[in-house]
């Protein structure tokens, strides 16, 4: 056992390790940086992509929250409407043309039941579907009429960590070959976000290597009472993101809010004892997500930055510092609320690949 988690005390921080190699193997082959272009090996009908008024992310959980980043990479480089839902909650309503939308059903494992079973409603209404997972010859792969492939490798942690790095990668190269295939994207552009993408292995490394200031920062806040976390645009995905790590694996209250809510009713949870965790990164509109975290910091909570140098965050109690990445920032700083949560659930000991009531494939609706 010890041997197969590779000398780390846990698979979930193997994985969380893993990231660099994992987004490497998610972008092999796919970064065309002379066309500026994403090779994905995906054929659509001819005239389909271009025509196209709508894309449906469905997923559940973290997939759900890395289709949720998607929504806004697609809208923004693909001029598509593009929305992420729930798959326990999707319905394919009416008002809406099926040979116009593109349902795309993300599951890391390709069996989840919830999102197995909207595919199964986006296919009867005579959608197209495309499946995104990491599991070749899982279900959704026979189900949709495409797949790609996330290429994380085997994850053993039931706290999904280096899939969901890999779900928001893919993802972000197929919002750039659709968005190249609709002209809706300029080369330079798209060579551009390509070049950033290319760039994260190195700056999830750079995180990776600050693991110990984390660790400290996970014991000063170890007992503290709830932790919310907070963010707007590609950020607030990554908010959401953290707060499920840290409540699946150390079974403590967490919430994640888009920052700008905070003032619309969560203000009245915050104490000296709820540390704030902040997405304070490029493209995030981190300026205006510092002034909700001071409004915090005026009743008492200790703030946590995620920053790139992009505003001035002296007054934060903790930074953590990352690369700027356009729009790819906040995917690097989830890495530092992966370990966060890591961390302060080894910290009171718990279960962490194995967290009670979960189960890492979910085949129930
Ligand atoms: C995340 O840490 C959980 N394991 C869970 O939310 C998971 O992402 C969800 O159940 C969806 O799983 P899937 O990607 O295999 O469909």
């Amino acid at each position: 056992d010890a041997a197969e988690k590779g000398g780390y005390d846990h698979y979930m921080l193997k994985e969380i390790h893993e990231q660099p190699t994992a987004l490497r193997q998610a972008l092999s082959g796919r970064v065309n940086l002379d066309d500026g272009t994403a090779d994905l090996d995906l054929e659509f009908p001819p005239g389909f992509l271009e025509s196209l008024e709508e894309i449906q992310l469905i997923a559940c959980g973290t997939s759900y929250y890395a289709a949720q980043y998607a929504a806004g990479l697609l809208e923004r480089v693909a001029d598509v409407r593009a929305s992420a839902q729930l798959a326990s909650e999707y319905t394919f309503n009416g008002g809406r043309d099926p040979w116009r939308t593109l349902t795309v059903a993300v599951t890391q494992s390709g069996e989840t039941a919830d999102t197995l079973s909207a595919l199964r409603r986006a296919s009867g209404a005579g959608v197209r579907t495309l499946a995104v997972t990491n599991t070749l010859g899982s279900t959704v792969t026979r189900e949709a009429d495409d797949s790609l492939f996330i290429r994380a490798g085997p994850e053993i942690g039931v706290a999904a960590t280096k899939t969901f790095a890999s779900q928001v990668t893919t993802l972000a190269l197929l919002s750039l070959f659709i968005g190249r295939e609709r002209g809706t994207l300029s080369a330079a552009d798209a060579r551009s976000a390509l070049a950033d993408l290319r760039g994260l292995p190195g700056a999830v490394q750079q995180v990776l290597d600050e693991a110990d200031t984390v660790r400290e920062a996970a014991e000063t806040y170890v007992d503290a009472s709830a932790y919310f976390f907070v963010g707007r645009t590609y950020g607030y995905p990554v908010a959401l993101e953290g707060s499920l790590k840290l409540k699946e694996i150390a079974y403590d209250h967490a919430e994640g809010f888009a920052a700008g809510e905070l003032k619309h009713g969560p203000l009245a949870l915050v104490t000296d004892e709820t540390p704030v965790l902040a997405v304070l990164t490029e493209g995030t509109r981190p300026a205006e997500t510092l002034n909700n975290v001071a409004e915090a910091q005026t009743r008492g909570s200790p703030a946590i930055g995620i920053v790139d140098g992009t505003v001035e965050t002296n007054a934060l109690d903790v930074s953590f510092e990352v690369p700027s990445l356009g729009t790819a920032t906040p995917l690097v700083a989830n890495v530092y609320l992966q370990l966060f949560a890591y961390y302060i659930a080894d910290l009171q000991g718990r279960p962490i690949d194995k967290p009670r009531n979960l189960a890492k494939s979910v085949t129930v609706e």
